[in-house]
């Protein structure tokens, strides 16, 4: 695993666009597994700016979502998918067709886990996927529990990913209470994975994910097992981890 400490926020963002754009201007039909959330939006405003400048071309990119939450409309604005156009895809030039983010509205659970499953296996799966980690060590929503869930799945979200996430809403039981993410299966069948993350609170769960035992109690854990994994972080995030990270 590679380490990459960063002073602060925006140099954690420019570190990770910098390393989402290489993979876009080797592969320039990428697929590239995206995350919302605080800690991506520096990255994609980076994003952004560099393809404005033409040096980044995200025409025969394919886009897959890692999650959203069940019982949203796409035009809901706590929706992930108006997250994702107001961040990113908005400003630039994937192809409508080339999104694919969960179905919030799908009226039978099962058969969009099903669909999300066999979608990204007809895409080849995913070349780079972008990931935060929650302060519980969820990536995705593949909160804690017993077993790692392979494959596309509907979950219940913990308590504290509900306190997280309030945030974004009016109020607590606005938050909705399950959200469909892709499963752990996918995740470590990425070829390369990148994860993010900043902040003081999330320094001990970094701790917990990159240093401890690898289980399904700390979901972000299994990226010990991938062999093609980066991780960038602010100075804060990393502060627990033993040698502090490797300076660029
Ligand atoms: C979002 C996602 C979540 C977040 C995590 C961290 O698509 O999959 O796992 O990455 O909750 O969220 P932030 O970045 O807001 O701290």
């Amino acid at each position: 695993m590679r380490i990459y400490k960063a002073k602060d926020y925006a140099d954690m963002s420019r570190k990770a666009a910098n390393i989402i754009s290489a993979q876009v201007i080797i592969k320039p039909n990428s697929v590239l597994g995206l995350a919302t959330g605080s800690s991506p939006i520096g990255a994609y405003r980076q994003l952004i700016e560099w393809y404005r400048k033409g040096d980044v071309d995200f025409r025969k990119v394919t886009s897959i979502n890692l999650d959203e939450y069940r019982g949203l409309p796409q035009s809901d604005p706590q929706s992930y998918s108006y997250f994702m156009h107001q961040y990113f895809f908005d400003h630039v030039n994937v192809c409508p067709q080339n999104i694919h983010i969960p179905d919030g509205m799908a009226p039978d659970p099962q058969e969009e886990c099903r669909r999300y499953d066999t979608l990204i296996q007809a895409c080849g799966g995913i070349d780079l996927q972008l990931l935060g980690i929650g302060h519980n060590g969820h990536i995705g929503f593949n909160e804690p529990g017993e077993a790692f869930e392979k494959r596309t799945h509907c979950v219940s979200l913990s308590s504290s990913t509900i306190e997280a996430n309030k945030r974004f809403f009016d109020n607590e039981e606005s938050v909705p209470r399950q959200a469909y993410t892709m499963g752990m299966r996918s995740i470590m069948q990425a070829k390369q994975i990148l994860l993010i993350v900043s902040g003081e609170e999330k320094a001990e769960i970094v701790k917990e994910a990159f240093c401890g035992p690898v289980t399904p109690q700390v979901p972000a854990s299994a990226l010990q097992l991938h062999n093609n994994v980066t991780l960038v972080g602010d100075q804060a995030a990393l502060s627990l981890i033993p040698d502090g990270g490797i300076d660029e």
